[in-house]
């Protein structure tokens, strides 16, 4: 049965537990304002910015991470899913060093960058392999290889999903209920100012998990040549797909001559060695990856089939970047896919993924929360909804923010460092413990306690 929660309690809680932050991260506070001096919101990035302040971290070791107060936490951020390898991994530092030590950079080929394209191939079953530097280069790159090979302008894009900060694909990433108009024909709604409103027409939107809505809206536009997809919805916690879909979004977006990508930048090398084409047996026409790809270094990379690539060989697409497979990137990307993400790395985060989930699930059958716990692998998170959420729509109806928030400043002021928002999930390390694991589900358990009592 779900408990009652009794809200004034849950702000007294939050307000409670926000104080209890700011007195631990006093210097974080301090330092924020003179951050503010130079850097909008004292941060490098606007993600990095967090209720009640940003945390400052000065040091990660394996699944430990210090800030500026000197508290030590256990990761569970993980540099927003980058780091499976763990901070400050001794085979990644000494890859990194040694590379340093022949120099960082030359933009020229080099041989490395052949390893870490085999091996990518290899995971993700796609022939040929480009570099960049973040997920948003790798999705950009995508969405351009997609446009030139059909020939045609316009994109579809799922509701509420997130692939980088470039124009295409900011595009109702997470819309404003009161915008978005109704579910049979979303509204491409930017999300942020300075997007063109000449590029809206060309992102069409539809909901996750509804094949029928993708194949209704690809057969009322015939300018549609290209979908870029996150195949398990990870920018509003976790919403895997329902059985059948992605097999129905390969043969709809094929029936349609849609050239389909899958944006793995979160889901690639987490969940499996070869991500969702691993996990679910589906191949797309191009991935977008980067993240944990990197091992911690700046990566970003598009993979596609012979044809599709073939339009850069040629030149008729131009794919380029001065940072492109740089030696430093690609030294650490080869040690950590293949040598410290093998079969046993990737057997440890499944347990490790199983037993958090099934600790968080417990403890919110046990006390009644309106929550669940959802994830795979490495990646996991308690979605604070009591009904499944199945796509961006069912997320807003029942997500508790307040609770969420909550939640999180537990963790925080309990040696757990968390992402912050609703949005994000847990990453596991290969360097997390039985003991670590078992404490934040302990902390997750005094939070269900002091809510629900
Ligand atoms: C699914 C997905 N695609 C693309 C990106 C963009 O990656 P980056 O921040 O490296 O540009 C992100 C970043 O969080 C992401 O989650």
């Amino acid at each position: 049965m779900t408990a009652n929660i009794d809200r004034d309690r849950i702000a007294l809680l939050t307000k409670q537990m926000e104080e209890r932050l700011l007195a631990q991260t006093l210097r974080s506070g301090e330092f924020v304002d003179e951050a503010k001096r130079v850097l909008p919101a004292g941060v490098a990035s606007s993600f990095q910015d967090q209720p009640p302040h940003p945390v400052y971290i000065v040091e990660g070791r394996g699944s430990r991470v210090t800030d500026l107060d000197g508290n030590v936490y256990t990761d569970y951020h993980n540099g927003f899913g980058v780091m499976v390898v763990g901070h400050a991994h001794p085979v990644i530092v000494e890859a990194i060093s040694n590379a340093a030590h022949k120099g960082t950079h030359f933009a020229a080929p080099n041989q490395a960058a052949v390893r870490v394209a085999t091996e990518l191939s290899r995971r993700f079953r796609l022939p040929k392999v480009r570099f960049s530097n973040s997920g948003t280069e790798a999705t950009l790159d995508a969405v351009r290889l997609g446009r030139a090979f059909t020939g045609k302008d316009a994109l579809i894009k799922i509701e509420g999903s997130y692939h980088g900060h470039h124009d295409a694909v900011m595009v109702s990433v997470g819309p404003d209920p009161d915008m978005m108009g109704p579910r049979a024909r979303p509204v491409s709604v930017p999300q942020t100012a300075g997007i063109p409103s000449a590029l809206l027409d060309l992102t069409v939107v539809v909901p996750f998990n509804d094949p029928d809505a993708l194949d209704k809206a690809l057969s009322e536009r015939d300018d549609i040549g290209t979908m870029i997809i996150e195949p398990i919805m990870l920018n509003i916690g976790v919403v895997p797909p329902l059985d059948g879909y992605l097999e129905a979004v390969r043969e709809i977006t094929a029936k349609h001559g849609v050239v389909l990508i899958f944006d793995e930048v979160k889901t690639g090398a987490t969940i499996a060695a070869g991500g969702v084409v691993e996990r679910y047996g589906v191949v797309p026409d191009l991935i977008a990856l980067a993240k944990a790809t990197g091992g911690g270094t700046p990566i970003g990379a598009v993979l596609g089939t012979e044809e599709i690539m073939g339009q850069i060989s040629s030149g008729k697409v131009t794919q380029i970047g001065t940072f492109n497979g740089n030696p430093l990137t690609m030294a650490a990307a080869e040690a950590t896919l293949t040598k410290v993400l093998d079969g046993s790395a990737y057997q440890k985060l499944e347990d490790a993924g199983n037993r958090i989930l099934a600790g968080c699930q417990d403890v919110c059958d046990r006390y009644g929360l309106p929550a669940y716990a959802v994830g795979m692998s490495s990646k996991g998170c308690v979605m604070f909804s009591t009904e499944r959420v199945i796509d961006y729509r069912s997320y807003v109806a029942g997500f508790d923010e307040d609770l969420n928030y909550l939640g999180w400043l537990y963790h925080m002021t309990n040696g757990v460092y968390m992402t912050p928002g609703a949005d994000e999930q847990w990453t596991l390390s290969v360097s997390h413990s039985d003991e670590e694991l078992g404490h934040y589900v302990a902390v997750f358990e005094e939070f269900a306690r002091d809510v629900t009592s």
